[in-house]
C-alpha cells in the first residue's frame, strides 16, 4: 500500500499540476490548442471545426453570425451591431493570448449557439481552424 500511494503521488501529482499550469498560463493559441486537444483525447479537425464554426446547432445564431464566415476580418455582432476584431490569431495577435479569457467566452457563446458549453474537442477543432486562416 505505502508503494502503492507513493507512486500515486510522485506520478499524479506533478501531472496534475503541470496540466493544470498548463491551462493556467497558456499563453498562445498553440499553447491553448495543445491544452484542448489533450482534453479532447484527440488531435484537432480543422475540416470539421470550419463546419461546427458555419452551421447551427439548432438556435438561431451561428459562431459565424457574430464572428463573419471567416473571422480574419472585424465582424457585426448579431443582436447590438458592435464591431467585433477577427477572431483568428494572425489577423488580431490579442486573440487566445489569455486562456482564462478565451474560455468564459466559449463558455458563454456557445450557450448562445448550442444551448451548452463547447466539448474540448469542438473547441480544439474551431481553434485549429481559425489558426489555420492565414494572410
Ligand atoms: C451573439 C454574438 C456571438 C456569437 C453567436 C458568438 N460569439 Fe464569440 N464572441 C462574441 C463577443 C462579443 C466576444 C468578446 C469580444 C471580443 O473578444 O471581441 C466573443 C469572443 C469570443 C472568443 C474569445 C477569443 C479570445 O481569446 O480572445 C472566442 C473563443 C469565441 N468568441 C468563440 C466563439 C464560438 C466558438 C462561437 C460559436 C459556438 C461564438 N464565439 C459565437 C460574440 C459572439
Amino acid at each position: 500500500m505505502e508503494v502503492v500511494m507513493h507512486l500515486y503521488r510522485c506520478a499524479v501529482v506533478p501531472l496534475t499540476l503541470v496540466m493544470g499550469l498548463a491551462g493556467a498560463w497558456a499563453g498562445t493559441p498553440a499553447e491553448q490548442l495543445t491544452a484542448l486537444s489533450a482534453q479532447a483525447g484527440r488531435s484537432p479537425n480543422p475540416v470539421a471545426g470550419q463546419q461546427f464554426f458555419n452551421a447551427k446547432h439548432g438556435r438561431e445564431w451561428s459562431c459565424a453570425s457574430c464572428h463573419g464566415a471567416l473571422p480574419t476580418a472585424e465582424a457585426k455582432h448579431a443582436s447590438t451591431g458592435k464591431a467585433i476584431a477577427p477572431l483568428a490569431p494572425v489577423f488580431n495577435p490579442e486573440r487566445f493570448t489569455d486562456a482564462a479569457k478565451s474560455e468564459k467566452w466559449f463558455r458563454r457563446n456557445c450557450n448562445d449557439v448550442l444551448a451548452r458549453e463547447c466539448t474540448a474537442a469542438e473547441k480544439a477543432d474551431v481553434l485549429a481552424w481559425l489558426i489555420s486562416l492565414k494572410r
